[in-house]
C-alpha cells in the first residue's frame, strides 16, 4: 500500500552528472532502481521494487500529464516530461524524464512485445522549470475544478491550448521550451 506522504517545501537538486534510472513491468511496479534513484527518493531499495512507480508522485503534478505519459508509451513512442518528484521525508525534486517501452528479445509468442518500461532522468534547467511550474499549476486546478470524471480532458485542453498555437506538437514543444 502506498503511504500518503506531506509535502513540505524542500528542494533536492540534481546534481549535472546524475542520472536516475528505473524500469518497471507493463503494469508500472518498479523493477529495478540504481542507486541515485535511491538517494533522491529516501527510500531502501527493498522498500521500492515491486511497489508502483507512484510512490514518488507529488502532489502538484497534474494527472493529465501522466495520462499521455501513458498513452504515449503504451502505443510503442518514448515519453519527454518536466515531473516533480517527492521523497519519503516529503521534499520534492524535478527531474527531466524520458521513458520508452522495452521490449522482449526472446523468441516466440512474446518476440517483440512490450514488456515494460524504462526511465532515465537527468538534472532540468531550472529556467525551464520557471517555464513549466506555473502551466502545471493551470493544468492541475482545471482538473480541480472538472472533477474526477473529466479531470483529465480539462488538464489535458489547458496544455493543448497552450501548446496548438506554438504549431509544434507535445514532443517538440517540451524539448525547445
Ligand atoms: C518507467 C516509468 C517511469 C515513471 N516515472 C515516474 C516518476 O518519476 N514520477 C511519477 O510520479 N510517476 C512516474 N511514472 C508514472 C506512474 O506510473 C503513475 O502513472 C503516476 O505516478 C501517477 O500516479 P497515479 O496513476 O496513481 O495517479 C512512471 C511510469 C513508468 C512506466
Amino acid at each position: 500500500m502506498k503511504q500518503k506522504i506531506s509535502p513540505i517545501d524542500k528542494e533536492q537538486v540534481m546534481r549535472e552528472n546524475d542520472f536516475i534510472v528505473s524500469k518497471t513491468d507493463e503494469k508500472g511496479r518498479l523493477t529495478y532502481c540504481n542507486q541515485i534513484f535511491i538517494e533522491f527518493s529516501g527510500f531502501s531499495e527493498q522498500q521500492l521494487l515491486a511497489q508502483q512507480h507512484n510512490i514518488v508522485r507529488h502532489p502538484d503534478m497534474p494527472r493529465s500529464v501522466f495520462n499521455l505519459l501513458w498513452q504515449t508509451i503504451k502505443s510503442g513512442n518514448e515519453f519527454f516530461g518536466y515531473v516533480k518528484n517527492i521523497s519519503k521525508d516529503g521534499s520534492f525534486y524535478w527531474v527531466l524524464a524520458n521513458v520508452t517501452p522495452s521490449y522482449s528479445t526472446g523468441a516466440g509468442a512474446d518476440a517483440g512485445k512490450i514488456i515494460g518500461y524504462f526511465s532515465v532522468r537527468r538534472k532540468p534547467n531550472p529556467e525551464k522549470i520557471k517555464l513549466i511550474e506555473p502551466i502545471y499549476q493551470d493544468m492541475l486546478a482545471a482538473e480541480n475544478r472538472a472533477g474526477t470524471r473529466d479531470a483529465i480532458t480539462a488538464g489535458t485542453r489547458v496544455l493543448t491550448d497552450i501548446i496548438e498555437p506554438t504549431g509544434k506538437d507535445y514532443r517538440e514543444y517540451i524539448l525547445s521550451l
